[in-house]
C-alpha cells in the first residue's frame, strides 16, 4: 500500500476492470481454474441476479486468501442503535421539514455506532426503496462493515475519510462521493479527529449514469471521473469483529484474520468514487429554470421508466444567465419526494436556516421553494451573469414517500419553525 495521496485508481463506469495486487495471482482465460494461482481462493460476488440482462449484469471475481464463508455464526449486535431499515411504519407527515447537522459525538464513536437514519421508504425484503442516513463519528473502525440490504452511496460533509475494501483502498474527502457495492466488506478510517456525512442505502436497482437523451454523448457526470481502487489486500491472522446489516437488524461474529485479503480481482461489480467538482453542468443560456433532472449524477431505476427509485443530483457551483428570469428554483409540488443536504457553502434557494450538515425533506405534493429573502433578492436581481460559487447542496429524489423515523422528528436538530419561511408572502394584486 503506498501513501494515501499515490493512490492508484482504474476509471471508467462499471468497466470491466481487472486488478492484482501481485503479479501473476489472477487467473488468465476462466474464472475458475482447477488450481489457482498461489493457492488462491476463487469467490463470485453477484451484485444482480444471475440472469439479469446483459448491460444491467454487474458481477465480479475475488481470488482471495480465504474464502469469505470462514467464518462462525452471527449473534444479533445487542447494542442500541439509531440505524433503521424500511419498511418504515410510522404515519408519514405531510410536513416540510429541515433540520440542523447532528453534533459529533462526545462519546468514542466509529462509523457503525455513528449511523442515525432520518427515514425512507419502500421495503427492504422487496428490493425496494431506500435508507436515509447520516454519520457522525469520532473514530477509526477497528471492526469490518458490511451491508447486506443494499449498496451504500456515501457522501462526506465533513473529515476526509479511507475506505479500506476487499477491491482496494479509496481515499474520500467532502465533494467526493463513494458508492460500497452491498455486501462488500469496509473499515471506515478517520483522517482527522471527526467524520460527518450523509448516506443513501438503495435498497433497489444498481445506481448508474442516468440516460443523456438530446444532450448527446458527453456531459453531466462522464464515465472517466469514477474512480475504482486497484486490488490492494491485507495478510493479517488476527481476531478482528465483522458486523453485517441483514434485513434492518445489526449482526456480529469474530473472524481470525483480515477479510480484506483480496489479492485479485476482476469484473464490473466494485467501488467506485466521483469528484462532483467533474459534473459537467447544464442549465439554460436562454430563459427560465430547467427541472433539476438536469444535475442528475446517479440514478437508481424502477420497472416505470423514468421514475427512479432514487435520483442523486448535486447543485454544484455554475454560471446563472438566464434572461428575465427567475433564477432560483420556483414554488413547487411535485410527485416525487425530496430529501436535501448541503456539503458546502450557502443553497440558491435558501437564505439561512439550511447549513451544511443539515437537511430538508419535502415530501411529495407538498408546497415548497425559495423563502422570503432569497425571493425578494431574486426578483430585484440585477441579471448579469453571474457565477454561483462555494457551493454544493444534494438531493436523494424518490418515487415514494419518505417516512421518517422517531429519532429524526424528535431530535433537537429538526427546526420546529421551518413553516415560516414561508408564511410571510405579500399578496398578488390583479387589480394593480
Ligand atoms: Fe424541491
Amino acid at each position: 500500500m503506498g501513501t494515501p495521496n499515490s493512490r492508484s485508481y482504474m476509471v471508467g463506469f462499471a468497466n470491466h476492470f481487472a486488478s492484482e495486487a501481485v503479479a501473476g495471482a489472477l487467473p488468465q482465460g476462466q474464472n475458475s481454474p482447477q488450481k489457482t494461482p498461489f493457492g488462491l481462493y476463487a469467490e463470485q460476488l453477484s451484485g444482480t441476479a444471475f440472469t439479469a440482462p446483459r448491460k444491467e449484469n454487474f458481477r465480479s471475481w475475488l481470488y482471495r486468501l480465504r474464502p469469505s464463508a470462514n467464518h462462525g455464526a452471527f449473534k444479533p449486535y445487542g447494542k442500541k442503535t439509531h440505524l433503521e431499515t424500511a419498511p418504515f411504519t410510522a404515519p408519514p407527515s405531510p410536513n416540510r421539514m429541515r433540520w440542523n447537522a447532528q453534533p459529533i459525538p462526545t462519546e468514542p464513536t466509529d462509523f457503525i455506532d455513528g449511523l442515525i437514519t432520518y427515514g425512507g421508504n419502500g421495503d427492504v425484503g422487496a428490493g425496494a426503496g431506500i435508507g436515509i442516513h447520516v454519520y457522525a463519528c469520532n473514530r477509526s473502525m477497528e471492526r469490518v462493515f458490511f451491508n447486506a440490504d443494499g449498496e451504500m452511496l456515501i457522501v462526506p460533509e465533513q473529515g476526509e475519510l479511507t475506505l479500506v475494501t476487499e477491491f482496494g483502498i479509496i481515499d474520500l474527502e467532502p465533494q467526493q462521493i463513494a458508492v460500497i457495492p452491498r455486501g462488500v466488506r469496509l473499515r471506515v478510517e478517520l483522517k482527522g479527529a471527526s467524520a460527518r456525512g450523509y448516506i443513501c442505502e438503495n435498497y433497489g436497482a444498481l445506481f448508474r449514469l442516468p440516460d443523456l437523451g438530446p444532450i448527446g454523448s458527453n456531459g453531466l457526470a462522464n464515465p472517466r471521473d469514477f474512480e475504482t481502487p486497484v486490488a490492494a489486500y491485507e495478510d493479517v491472522d488476527a481476531p478482528v469483529e465483522l458486523v453485517q446489516k441483514y434485513q434492518g437488524g445489526l449482526w456480529t461474529t469474530m473472524l481470525d484474520h483480515s477479510p480484506f485479503d483480496v489479492v485479485a480481482w476482476h469484473g464490473n461489480l466494485a467501488p467506485y468514487r466521483y469528484d462532483l467538482r467533474h459534473f459537467n453542468t447544464i442549465n439554460t443560456v436562454s430563459f427560465d429554470h430547467p427541472d433539476p433532472s438536469i444535475f442528475t449524477v446517479l440514478t437508481s431505476p424502477t420497472d416505470t421508466v423514468g421514475t427512479a427509485n432514487c435520483d442523486f443530483v448535486i447543485f454544484p457551483p455554475r454560471w446563472m444567465v438566464a434572461e428575465n428570469t427567475f433564477r432560483p428554483p420556483w414554488f413547487h409540488r411535485n410527485v416525487m419526494s425530496e430529501f436535501m443536504g448541503l456539503i458546502t457553502g450557502a443553497y440558491d434557494a435558501k437564505a439561512d436556516g439550511f447549513s451544511p450538515g443539515g437537511a430538508s425533506l419535502h415530501n411529495q405534493m407538498s408546497g415548497h421553494g425559495p423563502d422570503q429573502a432569497s425571493y425578494n433578492a431574486a426578483v430585484n436581481a440585477d441579471l448579469k451573469p453571474h457565477k454561483q460559487e462555494n457551493t454544493m447542496a444534494f438531493m436523494f429524489e424518490s418515487r415514494a414517500v419518505i417516512r421518517t423515523t422517531d429519532f429524526a422528528m424528535n431530535s433537537p436538530s429538526m427546526q420546529l419553525d421551518y413553516d415560516d419561511v414561508w408564511s410571510n408572502f405579500e399578496k398578488g394584486n390583479p387589480q394593480a
